[in-house]
This record gives C-alpha cells, sequence and structure tokens, in this order.
C-alpha cells in the first residue's frame, strides 16, 4: 500500500486517537500491539527521545523496527532529538511512516521537512508550548502535519498546558485543513473535546490509555468526546 493510500483514510478529517507507546509493557509489545488494534486503534505514535533535546532517553530505530514487523498500522515517529536531519534515512528504512521533527531541534527545520518527504514519508513538524508558533509558520508549506505540544516533552502523564488551544486555533485559520492538526501531552476525558473544537485531529494518548486496563473502551470515549 503507497503512503498516501495509508494515510488518506486519517486525514479525511475524522478524529484520530493514536496510542503513545511510552507507556506500554516493554516485555510483551506483540501482546500490546495486538490489544491496540483489537481497540480500534488506526495508527500508533513512538516518542523517540535522545537525553538531550528531552532530559529522558527512550528508544531508537530498532523499536520502531519491532513494532513494523508486529503491526501494518501506520506509524507516527515523534522525534524528540538533537539534529533530526542526521537520522532521518535511518527512521524511514525502520518502517516509519510518518516522522515528526521539532523546530526547536534543527536549524533548518525546512531543509529536514524536505529531506523526509524526498524520502516517501510524511513529515510533520513539532512546536513546544513555550515556542512561539511563529516559528514553525513558515514550515508549514513543507508539512503533512502539524504537532501542538500540550506539555513540555520528555514523559507521560503531565498535565495539559491550554496555551496548546491558542496555538491549534491559529494553526486551524492559517492551514484551513491542508495540514493534520495533532496535539500530544496530557490528552484525556476532561481535555480532547477543547482540543477537537480548536481544530486538532489527532489525538496522542499515552496515560489515557495504558493506565486503563481497558484499552477499547478508552479508545472509544476519547474518539467519541473527539467527535462531538
Ligand atoms: C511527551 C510525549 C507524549 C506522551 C504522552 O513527551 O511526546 O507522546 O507520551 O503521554 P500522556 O498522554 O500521558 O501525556
Ligand atoms: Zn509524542
Amino acid at each position: 500500500m503507497s503512503l498516501s493510500e495509508k494515510l488518506a483514510p486519517l486525514s479525511d478529517g475524522s478524529p484520530v486517537v493514536l496510542p503513545s507507546l511510552l507507556l506500554c509493557d516493554f516485555g510483551n509489545l506483540e501482546r500490546e500491539v495486538e490489544r491496540l488494534e483489537a481497540a480500534g486503534v488506526r495508527a500508533l505514535h513512538l516518542d523517540v527521545m535522545d537525553g538531550r533535546f528531552v532530559p529522558n532517553l527512550t528508544y531508537g530505530m530498532p523499536i520502531v523496527a519491532a513494532f513494523r514487523r508486529l503491526s501494518s498500522l501506520p506509524l507516527d515517529v515523534h522525534l524528540m532529538i538533537e539534529k533530526p536531519e542526521e537520522y532521518i534515512q535511518q527512521f524511514v528504512e525502520a518502517g516509519a511512516d510518518l516522522i515528526t521533527i521539532h523546530v526547536e531541534a534543527c536549524a533548518d527545520a525546512v531543509g529536514a521537512l524536505k529531506q523526509i518527504q524526498s524520502a516517501g514519508v510524511a513529515a510533520g513538524i513539532a512546536v513546544n508550548p513555550e515556542t512561539p508558533l511563529a516559528d514553525i509558520e513558515p514550515c508549514l508549506e513543507h508539512a503533512d502535519l502539524a504537532l501542538v505540544m500540550s506539555v513540555r516533552p520528555g514523559f507521560g502523564g503531565q498535565k495539559f498546558n491550554p496555551v496548546a488551544i491558542e496555538k491549534l486555533q491559529r494553526l486551524q485559520e492559517i492551514t484551513q485543513g491542508d495540514v493534520i492538526l495533532e496535539v500530544d501531552g496530557g490528552i484525556n476525558e476532561e481535555t480532547i473535546a477543547d482540543c477537537a473544537a480548536a481544530g486538532a485531529r489527532w489525538f496522542v494518548v499515552g496515560s489515557g490509555i495504558f493506565k486503563r486496563d481497558d484499552y477499547n473502551a478508552a479508545v472509544q470515549e476519547l474518539t467519541s468526546l473527539a467527535a462531538c
């Protein structure tokens, strides 16, 4: 299946809840993927952290490749690493379908987005809560997705920062549906509907799924709250 065939159903304006696998059971990834697929998730969000751009370390290409072997769902790879442009080809080879870089992490974000797209993968640009939206505006015409962080990246389980709402509203005005708007951090039953009303269509959820025993109930509840 081509990239556009894979991503088209996820960019039709309907809400997409993406599990952030940061908090999953890494001792049994196969079981976690089975449970998420049974819950009806339509893509997986993979958080790559380098201990430099953010004060935490997670995983890199081998785990992305492991998810690629375990699932045919689109892999949304969120790179929280310095100099992401140096690793793009390796994440493409590991099986990423969409690669998001942080505007704060590279000197030439537009160049990095072009590099991602020329590798045949969709490109996202992420912005931290304290970074002005103006910093990503020049990137938008080269991006398939804009990721608004609603926490300072690095850890799951943090409190939602409402600055994300203003950024989403402004992005919706600027992009007029041409760019997928994704929000990440502190998304749960209390925060998801406001993000949807502000224009977000992709919702990254960590603790809101993995701290629940019933992934299916969590995904269905969040999806219906986002659809209102
Ligand atoms: C934050 C990560 C998120 C995080 C979300 O640094 O990019 O994807 O895991 O987790 P929750 O939903 O618990 O805030
Ligand atoms: Zn993330």
